[in-house]
Parts: C-alpha cells; structure tokens; sequence
C-alpha cells in the first residue's frame, strides 16, 4: 500500500516452472476426477497462485487434453480469471452508469489516492489490486464496491480507509471460498413456500436470497448471501448494527417466523425452508451471527 508497507514475497507462488507444472497437473487431476470441468480446475489453480501462470495454463491444457487456445479461451472469457499476479486483495470498484451517477468516479479516485495506484494496477506490497467493473448487479445500492467477494453499498469516499483497513484485518471472517464449513443452501417461504433465491444479484458468486425488512418505521430490501456461514448482506436502506429486523416474504408478505428467541442476544430468529428438506434459521438482529440449520 502506498504509505510505506514492505514488499512481502507471496507464498502461494512456486519459485520454478517445473513445481507450478506439476502443481498445475495435480490440480487438474484431481479436480477432473470429481466430474468438474476446466472453469473448476481454473478457479482451483487461480486460489492457489492468485492467479493464472502461462506456465499452468499449458499444462492444464496437456493434461486435460485440450488445446491451449481453448484454455485460455475460458480462462479470458471471465472477468474473475487473471492472467496477471494479483494483489493478496482485490478492490472492484462498480463505474457502470447507476453507480457513477452516485458518485462513483470520486470512490475510485479516493482508492487510487489511497493506495497510491491506478486502477487495473496492484500495490509494490502486492497486498491491493485494484479494478473496475462496469455493473456489479445491485444497481440500486451503488456505488457498489466489492472486496474479496464481499459487497459493500453505498459506498462514499468516507468509507474507503476504513474497507482498506478491514480488508487488511481479514474482515474478522471466515473464507467463503476456502472453508468447508461454507456451503450454498437454496431457501422458500415457510408460508407459501415461493422461493426466495434471486438469480439477478448474486453474492459470494451464488444468488442471493431475497427478503423484504422493515425496522424504525423504514422498510426496504435485503440480500442475504445463500453460503450458509457468510454473513455478507446489502442491505436498502442501511440497517444500523445492532437494530432488531422485522423479516418478510417478497411474495406472500407473511412473517418469517422463527422459533423462539437468539440464544445469544434474544432477538427473535427468522425461518426460511430449505429445498431438499428442513430449516434455516438467522437471528433478526444486525450484526449478530447466530445462525441453525436443521436438516431433514
Ligand atoms: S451500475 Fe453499479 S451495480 Fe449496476
């Protein structure tokens, strides 16, 4: 980061080719032996290095069996693939047309100033990388800022210090990406049983899920990561941490009752059924974690 902090080597890097080689085929093997495709073993090898090395993608495509040109075909096609070293952190910062008129361009600027970079470019620390994207899908709630893969809204230049110093800080979170503790749960209404999955605005890379909020007389929309074990939400208005949450179904307009009170702070929790059988259950105060998951 600009400011001063030191370069630090990034472990995760192999120090030759032969070793990112034969990670590279050991990556690819394994993952293609569960049935998963070249996009899992890409995201496989980009977690271990960061990144995509030439020297992986080649053996990635012997490996497979494909040629090299489709390989880096995927490996171009998605905007979360790079083929360049990357920041220990990445900052994308929302510039399409609904977060600029909100005042995007001085949320970048106040990146770049902070970190000392353009954007596209990555701290001498290597500890940021920052990029733009050009719609993050949560047009209303912009600008849209997201940091390893978690969504902040609303963002000011305010706000920029402090998400750089959480994000140093690790978020005091769990990986979303790495714990197997974190998986992806499809919910429905306890009461009409529509789902509650939005397709439209993903977070944590899955669809959100959509419910209806109302507290201190407000009433708004929320987005809940469907990672059992994330806790990143977007939130419209803002919920201030502690606030108490009435949760509703967007389609039936019924309570999403739970069953009794958070064992840790007594807010009532909040219900949702899971496809496949059994019950979620989140507590409906912001900020707290208490979260159950009965299975059925
Ligand atoms: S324009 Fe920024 S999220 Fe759509």
């Amino acid at each position: 980061m600009a400011g001063g902090s030191t370069l630090q080597s990034d472990e995760r890097i192999p120090e030759n080719e032969d070793a990112i080689s034969a990670q590279a085929q050991e990556i690819t093997e394994k993952v293609r032996a569960t049935g998963d495709g070249l996009i899992s073993v890409l995201e496989e090898i980009q977690l271990r290095y960061g990144y995509l090395p030439e020297k992986a993608l080649r053996t990635v495509a012997e490996t497979a069996g494909k040629s090299l040109v489709d390989v880096y075909g995927v490996a171009t096609f998605y905007r979360s693939f790079s083929l360049e070293p990357r920041g220990k952190h990445l900052v994308c910062a929302c510039v399409g047309t609904a977060c600029h008129v909100r005042g995007a361009p001085m949320v970048v600027e106040e990146f770049e100033r902070q970190l000392g970079i353009p954007r596209g470019e990555t701290t001498a620390d290597k500890e940021f990388t920052l990029e733009t994207a050009n719609c993050l899908g949560a047009c209303a709630l912009g600008p849209i800022v997201v940091i390893d893969g978690r969504y902040f809204s609303k963002v000011g230049k305010s706000r920029v210090r402090q998400l750089l110093d959480d994000a140093l800080a690790g978020f005091g979170e769990i990986d979303v990406r790495k714990d197997p503790r974190v998986f992806p749960v499809e919910v429905s209404c306890p009461c009409c049983n529509h789902s509650l999955m939005d397709e439209s605005a993903g977070i944590d890379g899955h669809p959100s899920i959509r419910v209806t909020v109302s507290f201190d007389r407000k009433h708004g929309s929320l987005r809940l990561s469907s990672l059992y074990g994330s806790y990143n939400i977007l939130a419209e208005p803002d919920i201030p941490e502690g606030t108490v949450v009435g949760f509703f179904c967007p389609h039936c307009h019924a309570t999403l009752s739970g069953f009794g009170e958070c064992p840790t702070c007594r807010a009532p929790m909040v219900a949702m059924i899971v496809r496949g059988g059994g019950m979620v259950q989140v507590c409906s105060r912001r900020g707290c974690k208490n979260h159950m998951l009965d299975l059925v």
